[in-house]
């Protein structure tokens, strides 16, 4: 992915920069360090601007003033964090993305990170520098015109007809009270916002592009940062049996794979954490085909296995001190000749048959296979799947929570935890042998779809079966993997989703 923001970090001070932004509270006063730096004669004309503008300091609001002919720069930003005691509602990294929405991208910014009324945290130039790349990015690798402007495409001769070069970058320096603390900070944030970038990349590629095959390779990419990574080919999952997920591509031009990634940074032999992702690059429902509205978005059907890559990612690039392994299945469920059927009945790698009522079902076909390997081969101490599995998760939640399915309440609460620390929230469903007794087959072991009520959980139930006693938690990613209403940290269709949460439950709990 072409870079889209530069960031320098440099001590407390008044740099020459196109714009200076600087933090208040609701009482208009920046840190006093700030103060001086801004002088009283231009803090005057804050005042004087906020009046006229009625800026309150507001969390989030900003008002933007022309500074004096004298100064360094040409626009002083004033951007609100509220008052002191609403300090903890503030969110370095939301602030960061606020921040970077008022900058252009063709003007240089400084940004004076120093919080009013308070020490000075490490948390904030790191999660700044986070909000900021993550507000940044954009997906631009097909467009053919870089560099547009106000909407109009500049001059012709931008057009270098090259996919991935971005034309945007956002020239920023962070100015802090302890350089070397942020810069330590910013390190570890910078790789989790890698992850991210590599998670969005991956849920935004066409799916002409991005198959499973192509997939797996991008994956691989994760040895340059010391990931074992192991491709099973077809051969080898009918060799382990996975037939419940050769079954959802056996229509498709375009062969399976799954993919096991392996990060070693904990004590050796200690057992692993693990994390699934469903991977189906393209889902058109198969014979029991989609409606052609909106089924182009089912190209983000991948959006847990990119979450899991994005993962891998910023733990070996934070060289997380803990054994990680991440599987994901990857295929296309497609309409053919030798598509499965409904009616058909597999035989999972489990050895449990599945009858399949609904060929549209086949997220938890590919889910059963994989889980089943990774708890029978690595014994891991969790098991966390994250997948874009129900439209119902969509109707129950919508885009503000993932589902939260699991057999253990010290992993839901966890998972709870970092998503009200990270922002990205999960809220608990319910499982229970009533729900489970729903998709009870009359010819087989279960049938892959449980009617049309609490369409979110039976197939939650589904994929407990192949989990056995391992403790597992399920995320149902379908309302906040892809195509979420936009934020200040996210204008992206896909928006990587779940990286920051796995990234902060295995910081705070499974790292020696
Ligand atoms: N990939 C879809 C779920 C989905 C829907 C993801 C909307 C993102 C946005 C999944 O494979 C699917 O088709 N589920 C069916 C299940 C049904 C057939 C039991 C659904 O939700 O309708
Ligand atoms: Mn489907
Ligand atoms: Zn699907």
């Amino acid at each position: 992915m072409a870079e889209t923001l530069k960031l320098d970090v440099k001590p407390l001070s008044l740099p020459k920069a196109d714009d200076v932004v600087i933090l208040v509270a609701d009482d208009l006063h920046p840190s006093p360090a700030v103060a001086q730096l801004i002088g009283a004669s231009l803090m005057g004309t804050v005042a004087r601007a906020a009046s006229v503008e009625v800026f309150k300091g507001k969390l989030l609001a900003s008002l933007t003033i022309l500074a004096p002919e004298d100064a360094a720069f040409s626009r002083l930003i004033v951007v609100g964090v509220g008052p002191a005691e609403d300090r903890g509602k503030l969110d370095p990294v939301t602030l960061g993305g606020a921040i970077r929405g008022k900058l252009s991208a063709d003007r240089t910014a400084a940004i004076l990170a120093d919080l009013p009324g308070e020490q000075a945290s490490p948390d904030l130039p790191a999660g700044l520098a986070l909000g900021l790349r993550m507000s940044a990015y954009s997906f631009d690798r097909y467009k053919t015109k870089k560099g547009e402007k106000d909407g109009k495409p500049d001059d012709r001769s931008k057009t270098n007809g090259k996919a991935g070069e971005s034309g945007k970058t956002y020239r920023v320096s962070l100015h802090v009270a302890d350089v070397a603390s942020a810069k330590k900070h910013i390190k570890v944030s910078d790789a989790i916002g890698s992850g991210i970038d590599v998670a969005r990349d991956l849920v935004n590629e066409p799916p002409n592009v991005l198959t499973p095959v192509e997939f797996a390779k991008r994956a691989a990419e994760l040895e340059k940062l010391g990931v074992d990574v192991d491709i099973l080919d077809m051969k080898d999952m009918k060799k382990l049996g996975m037939r419940a997920l050769l079954g959802v591509g056996q229509g498709s031009a375009n062969e399976s794979r799954v993919v096991i990634m392996r990060w070693n940074g904990g004590k050796s032999g200690a057992k692993p954490v693990a994390f699934v992702g469903k991977g189906v690059t393209f889902d058109t429902g198969g014979i029991s085909i989609k409606p052609a509205q909106g089924m182009e978005d089912m190209k983000g059907d991948m959006a847990g296995a990119a979450c899991v890559v994005g993962l891998m990612h910023a733990l070996a690039a934070r060289k997380a001190k803990v054994n990680v392994v991440g599987a994901i299945g990857l295929t296309e469920n497609m309409p053919d000749g030798a598509a499965q059927r409904p009616g058909d009945v597999v035989t999972s790698m489990s050895g449990q048959t599945i009858e399949i009522i609904n060929t549209d079902a086949e997220g938890r076909l590919v889910l059963a296979d994989v889980l089943w390997h990774v708890q029978d081969k690595f014994k891991p101490v969790f098991m966390v799947n994250l997948a874009t599995l129900t439209g119902a998760i969509l109707v129950a939640l919508a885009s503000e929570h993932a589902g939260l399915f699991s057999n253990s309440d010290e992993l839901s609460e966890r998972l709870s935890a970092a998503g009200k620390a990270t922002g990205e929230k999960v809220w608990r469903m319910p499982l229970t042998p009533e729900y489970d007794k729903m998709i009870d087959s009359k010819i087989a072991d279960m049938k892959n779809t449980g009617g049309r009520f609490g369409g979110s959980i039976t197939a939650a139930q589904f994929l407990q079966r192949f989990v056995n006693e391992t403790p597992w938690a399920h995320l149902d990613i379908a309302g906040t993997g892809m195509s979420s209403p936009s934020t200040e940290i996210n204008r992206s269709w896909g928006s990587g989703w779940g990286v920051r949460l796995l990234d902060r439950l295995v910081a705070d709990h499974y790292e020696q």
